[in-house]
């Protein structure tokens, strides 16, 4: 389960020429993120994948079955954390299980929001959180979806540079614990480089796909690995294909 593959998909906008023959595919459980310039139609792709848009040309299956157009088969965690005001910690996170009409497990959502580090929050209102515990809230409601892909839209770009490494790290140690397939959208390279298993390269708009790479790095990853010499080589290589 959780196994997504997009098959030469082209999308415009009118004359806004966005996306060109793309494919790629996530496996069962891995995690791969998808850089390229902005503009160059990222969330285009999760548009499609999401059936919010319809692809002019191409195929998105999920564990072997065309979905073009169909909703609700992936969980899709917005840039901005999107929780609903009058909702509290709980209600929010419960939320993904109640649109997707399947029962709620309090005991499971309860562990998330532990893990989250947002024991004793349960009951608080979003407004009462920092950005990061309102990142934390909106991950684990994606967590908590039935769905087993999720998909993230540059969900730590508003963040500011320790907390966005706070937050990689806690999303790699839920991710290793949950292990849902994951496709993560990012225009920073050492955030790819140090969540990924592998990275899809986009050129710009209308965006292709310039190269995939295998991240070659061990897990669990830590920060150290963000200076050593084989992370540089690759960031390079990245910067060089994003650039060129
Ligand atoms: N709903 C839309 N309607 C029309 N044009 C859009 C829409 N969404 C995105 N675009 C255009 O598609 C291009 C790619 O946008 P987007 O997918 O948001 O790129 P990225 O996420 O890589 O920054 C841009 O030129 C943008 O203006
Ligand atoms: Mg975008």
């Amino acid at each position: 389960m959780g196994q997504l593959a997009l098959n030469n998909l082209s999308k415009s906008y009118g004359a806004n020429h966005v996306l060109q023959d793309i494919s790629l595919s996530v496996k069962e459980g891995e995690f791969v993120s998808i850089v390229g310039p902005s503009g160059s139609g990222k969330s285009t792709i999760f548009q499609l994948i999401g059936g919010l848009y319809t692809p002019d040309a191409g195929t998105i299956s999920l564990d072997g079955k065309v979905l073009n157009d169909s909703r609700g088969h992936i969980s899709y965690m917005p840039q901005s954390p999107a929780l609903f005001p009058w909702r509290t910690v709980l209600q929010n996170v419960e939320l993904s299980s109640e649109i997707a009409g399947t029962k709620f497990d309090r005991s499971k959502t309860m562990e998330l929001i532990k893990s989250a580090g947002l024991s004793g929050f349960e009951d608080a209102y979003p407004s009462e959180l920092s950005g990061g515990m309102k990142q934390r809230v909106s991950f684990i409601r994606s967590l908590n979806a039935p769905q087993s892909i999720i998909c993230l839209d540059e969900p730590f770009s508003a963040l500011d540079e320790f907390t966005r490494l706070e937050m990689q790290q806690w999303l790699l140690s839920i991710w290793e614990t949950y292990k849902k397939s994951i496709l993560f959208i990012t225009h920073d390279i050492d955030e790819a480089l140090f969540l990924s298993d592998r990275i899809v390269v986009l050129s710009d708009k209308p965006a292709v796909v310039k190269e995939e790479l295998i991240v070659p790095f061990g897990r669990p990853r830590s920060e150290e690995l963000l200076l050593s010499d084989p992370f540089l080589t690759l960031k390079r290589e990245i910067y060089n294909l994003l650039r060129g």
